[in-house]
């Protein structure tokens, strides 16, 4: 579900000539997959990409694909397009993400693309976001307390994600702590985006609520639906 929906993507947006941003995670990593093998059969060219993290930067160096940083000249600090996965998607199109700790770059990304594409299999879909799949929040070490208070105060527990095979906490590849936030109730998913950047210390939160995207659904007839959310 995830590799079709992740092809799909790709093949009903991508373009030769983009500058394509290039998400993070188990789905994500088809599309980029997909982008090289078109560029390899010489289907997709002069593709400029923008890697989300460290793992989509590796498979972009496997694969060929040529990626340059956000403020490079060649990219400017804008995207055409940017495909990406999610961890739980609304019925109005509204994201959580940052399942895999990359969410202040995907929203970089996201937030400074023409379209926006999300790839998911249909486990993803839900009726509110925030109450099954923690809503990730990236902190600095610092104030990690004082933001789980104020993300308590927000309606939600606050858990420090730990890291597995390694003592001690996540540090993000911004040198940051995630804070995991599971809501008791369904929030206004704008509202508390804004609100929790509001926070002293919070750099970005899993919130995507203000970017339209078209929806790739990977279902487990082997189908694809496609949903577009472009308010
Ligand atoms: C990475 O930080 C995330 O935003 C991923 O895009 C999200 O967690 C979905 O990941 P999977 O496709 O691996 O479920």
């Amino acid at each position: 579900m995830k590799e079709a929906a992740g092809r799909a993507a790709v093949d009903a947006l991508a373009r030769s000539g983009m500058k394509l941003g290039l998400g993070t995670g188990s789905t994500a990593i088809f599309a980029v997959r997909r982008v090289g093998e078109l560029m390899a059969q010489g289907a997709l060219r002069d593709i400029s990409a923008f890697a989300t993290s460290l793992q989509t930067e590796m498979e972009c160096e496997k694969l060929g694909i040529p990626f340059f940083p956000l403020n490079s000249g060649r990219l400017s600090g804008s995207l055409d397009l940017t495909i990406d996965g999610a961890d739980e998607v609304d019925a109005l199109g509204r994201l959580v993400k940052g399942g895999g700790g990359a969410l202040l770059v995907e929203k970089l990304a996201a937030y400074n693309s023409g379209a926006y594409a999300i790839a998911v299999d249909e486990s993803k879909l839900v009726q509110a976001l925030g109450l099954r799949f923690p809503v990730p929040v990236e902190v600095a070490p610092c104030a990690r307390l004082a933001v789980a208070r104020a993300i308590e105060g927000l309606g939600a527990r606050a858990v420090l994600r730990e890291a597995l095979r390694k003592a001690g906490p996540v540090i993000t590849e911004n040198g940051n702590l995630i804070l995991d936030a599971l809501f008791d109730a369904p929030a206004d998913p704008a509202a508390m985006e804004a609100a929790l950047n509001l926070i002293p210390g919070v750099m970005e939160n899993g919130f995507f609520a203000r970017k339209p995207a078209t929806v790739f659904v990977g279902r487990s007839n082997g189908a694809v639906d496609t949903l577009d959310f472009l308010r």
